[in-house]
This record gives structure tokens, C-alpha cells and sequence, in this order.
């Protein structure tokens, strides 16, 4: 497996992009396959969750081709336009990937094999199959509904209201992609709203979307409708920088002294920034610059200066907001001055790692004092740089390879990590664009 090891560095300076938005640049292939005629991507995201993803659309029938100017063409099929695919589609590492797709699938008259690697493989599908089944699809899965598994759509598909059981975009946008394919409303109700880039992109793309919040019996639900059997419209997407992707910069920037870096055109979707207001609440200088909108997406530059950081406590309520996060957001909290809990971290136990395992185990490695309780996550602050001069194991997670390595420039000794291939899932470069800003990570001599 690949290997890269982070020294402590000097400062980092500069101006820099980060690749596009995972979320944003899935949603653009698939809604463009499913508008019949050509849909144009700037910014894209050329990872391999995209390019698995792509592949299972070519696989249904769509033109997809990259041009040398770096725009990519989407030539779609349409809605209901689909051909039966002839092999299995591997979704790779890629969750979203995989449940959006077997959403898109689930009205379609014939059969689709999807399976994915070692990681997608244990990741729990019948969140996104129990709803899709209640719709009229047939799933054949193996235990726990996970991968590989076949789904044979329905043509007379039922629209369903359907209460998230746990708070997932990617099962909401799988239901929603469902429903175009199917005659009727079909609504899914958010306890607790999660991003909504499948919402703002299918109105782009002419489909009618209504979403209202209500109170019942005290709790807030938010109900989100979309309008069966529309008739897409291609369209033209340019995606903006992944705020996901510029939270390890921005973690790397707060945390080696002397540090001050300008990520530029960066998503600010409110659904997605949770971890800006967590890290400003710790002491972080973290500034937003130039906002303006994007299509339909709010977008801005992140000014960063290295800072002192204070723990704090994260409620669950924000975790949807910063799901991704958390690996990178612990390693702010070991450099922080005192402690820090996250609290309703359940769904990171089923990312594409235990994810809270994950952390415990290298934080430790690296001499930071860590307690995992239920969903519960508390890390002991050293209010300066941890002992590091560990080698954690990335367990196929793109998220925990790239925070530990963040960490490794303010440690007091490297730290390398293992399975480090795993990162061009979702930002491809990474290791050169962190050293064009002065930080060390290389692969290591032995
Ligand atoms: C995503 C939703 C989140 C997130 C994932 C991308 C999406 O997953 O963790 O990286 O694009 O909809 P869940 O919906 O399972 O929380």
C-alpha cells in the first residue's frame, strides 16, 4: 500500500483552489444523464468516486467525455432512456456514488448489479433499499443489504412519504431520484435537514421541488417534495470548490505557526459548513471573503491565520452539517488548549471507515488522550504540538489518511500513514498542493 509521511513545517503561505465538490459533481453527471440532451461541467472533481460514477452512468447508456480544456460533456440518455447495463457497476470506495445510482435504477424496467470495494462492501444499504423496495423496485442483497447486490426496477413505480430513520443526503437523494421516475409526489421529511445540493440542482435542471419546514409536536420536520415525470432540461454547471476538502488547509493553516493561506471559490452551501463555525468557536482566524453565488450554490474565499485554538463542545445537532469533518476537526481539537467533545457521531461509525474508531486508534498512536463514549468522541487538548512518530493505518478512508497527515506538520516527529492511495478518491493532489504552500508531506525513503 502506498505510504506518505507529514514533517512538522515552517509556515504556510499562499493562494490556493481545492478540487471540486465531491457532493455537487456527482449530482451534476447524474442529473445530466438524466436530462436528454448535452449538459456542460466546469470544476468538476476528477476523483475516482467521480469517475466510478460516471462509469456506471456510461454503463447505462450516457456519453460522458472529459474535453481538453477540462469541461466535461454530458451527452444524456433521459429519463426512462436507460439500457440495461451489460456488467456489474463498481462504485469503488464511493457511498454516494453507489446509493444515488441505485435510486436512478430503481424505476428503470431491468436488472442492475452494483457492487464496490472492501470498504463500500461493508457499508449498510438498506437504508437506501428498504425505501426504494416500499416504491415497487426488487432488491436482492446478501445480510445487512450490503454490496454487491441487484436491483430490478419498477416501471409502475408507487410514490412514498418516507420519515428519514437517520439523517442522510444520500438516502433523501436517492428517494428524490427515485421519484422522478415515478407518476405522483414523492416526499421524504428530514428530522434533521442535511445537505441540499440534489434539491437546488434539480430545480436547475426544470424539475418542480417544494420544500416547507413544520413543527410537529414540538419537533421541526422538514418536508421536501419532488414532482414525478418531469421533463429535464440539460444545463450548464460550473462547481465550486469542495468545503470538505478546504477544511484540512484550513486545520493545517490554524495549526503550524505563522501560517496564512486564501482557499479561493470555495461551496458555502449552510448545510455544509459546520465545521468553519466550530473551528471560529475554538479561537480559529478563519475569514470569508468575496461571497457570491455560483449557479445556485453559495460560494466565497477562506482567509486563515494560524491561531491559538480552545476545546470546545460540539453539539449533535450540527454533526449533519459537519459530518465529514470530524476526522480533521479532532486533530484542531488535540492542538487546542483543553477539551473537546463531539457529540451524535453515530453515522461516522459507517463512513467509508468506523470512522470513530478510527480516529481514537491514530490519535492515540500519536500521544493524544482520546475517549470514544457510545456516540460520543472526547479528546484531551495539549494546548500545543502532540508527540506524534506514529504510522496510522488509513483503513481505506480518504478522510483519515489526509487528517493525519495534516496533523504530522505540527507534530513534534512525522507521521506517516499507511494506504494513502485512498486520498484521489476525493482530492486528487493533495500532497502538492499542501507542499506548494511549504508543507512536507513525501513518501518516505523505507
Ligand atoms: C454525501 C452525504 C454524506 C457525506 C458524503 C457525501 C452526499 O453522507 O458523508 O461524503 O453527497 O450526499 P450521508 O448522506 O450518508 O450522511
Amino acid at each position: 500500500m502506498a505510504k506518505l509521511r507529514a514533517s512538522p513545517s515552517g509556515p504556510l503561505r499562499g493562494t490556493v483552489r481545492v478540487p471540486g465538490d465531491k457532493s455537487i459533481s456527482h449530482r451534476a453527471l447524474i442529473l445530466g444523464a438524466l436530462a436528454a440532451g448535452r449538459t456542460t461541467v466546469t470544476g468538476m472533481l476528477e476523483g475516482d468516486d467521480i469517475l466510478s460514477t460516471a462509469g456506471a452512468l456510461r454503463a447505462l447508456g450516457a456519453r460522458i467525455e472529459r474535453q481538453a480544456d477540462g469541461r466535461w460533456v454530458v451527452d444524456g440518455p433521459g429519463l426512462g432512456s436507460f439500457q440495461e447495463p451489460g456488467g456489474v457497476l463498481d462504485l469503488g470506495n464511493s457511498g454516494t456514488g453507489a446509493r444515488l445510482m441505485m435510486g436512478v435504477v430503481a424505476t428503470q424496467p431491468f436488472t442492475s448489479f452494483f457492487t464496490g470495494d472492501a470498504s463500500l462492501c461493508k457499508r449498510p444499504m438498506a437504508r437506501v433499499t428498504d425505501p426504494l423496495r416500499r416504491m415497487g423496485a426488487q432488491v436482492l442483497a446478501r445480510s445487512g443489504a450490503r454490496l454487491p447486490l441487484a436491483i430490478t426496477g419498477s416501471e409502475e413505480s408507487t410514490p412514498i412519504e418516507y420519515t428519514l430513520p437517520v439523517p442522510s443526503a444520500q438516502v433523501k437523494s436517492a428517494i428524490l431520484l427515485a421519484g422522478l421516475g415515478t407518476a405522483g409526489e414523492t416526499t421524504v421529511i428530514e428530522p434533521e435537514p442535511t445537505r441540499d445540493h440534489t434539491e437546488r440542482m434539480l430545480r436547475r435542471f426544470g424539475a418542480t421541488v417544494r420544500v416547507k419546514d413544520e413543527i410537529i409536536d414540538g419537533k421541526k420536520l422538514r418536508y421536501v417534495t419532488v414532482v414525478g415525470e418531469p421533463e429535464l432540461r440539460p444545463n450548464a454547471v460550473n462547481v465550486p470548490g469542495d468545503p470538505s476538502s478546504a477544511a484540512f488547509l484550513a486545520v493545517a493553516a490554524l495549526s503550524v505557526p505563522g501560517s496564512e493561506i486564501r482557499i479561493e471559490n470555495v461551496g458555502m452551501n449552510p448545510l455544509r459548513i459546520g465545521i468553519f463555525d466550530s473551528l471560529r468557536e475554538m479561537g480559529g482566524d478563519i475569514r470569508f471573503e468575496n461571497r457570491r453565488d455560483q449557479d445556485d450554490e453559495p460560494t466565497a474565499d477562506i482567509l486563515v491565520k494560524a491561531s491559538r485554538l480552545q476545546g470546545i463542545r460540539v453539539p449533535a445537532e450540527r454533526a449533519p452539517s459537519m459530518i465529514d469533518e470530524y476526522p480533521v476537526f479532532a486533530m484542531a481539537a488535540s492542538l487546542a488548549k483543553g477539551t473537546t467533545r463531539m457529540e451524535g457521531l453515530a453515522e461516522l461509525k459507517v463512513k467509508e471507515s468506523n470512522r470513530l474508531a478510527a480516529i481514537a486508534v491514530g490519535l492515540k498512536a500519536c500521544g493524544v488522550r482520546v475517549a470514544e463514549d457510545g456516540d460520543a468522541l472526547t479528546v484531551e487538548g495539549l494546548g500545543g504540538a502532540p508527540p506524534g512518530g506514529a504510522m496510522v493505518d488509513a483503513a481505506l478512508d480518504h478522510r483519515i489518511a489526509m487528517a493525519f497527515l495534516v496533523l504530522g506538520l505540527s507534530s513534534k516527529s512525522a507521521i506517516g500513514v499507511d494506504g494513502t492511495e485512498t486520498i484521489a478518491t476525493s482530492f486528487p493532489g493533495f500532497a502538492s498542493l499542501m507542499g506548494s504552500l511549504g508543507a512536507s508531506i513525501v513518501i518516505p525513503n523505507r
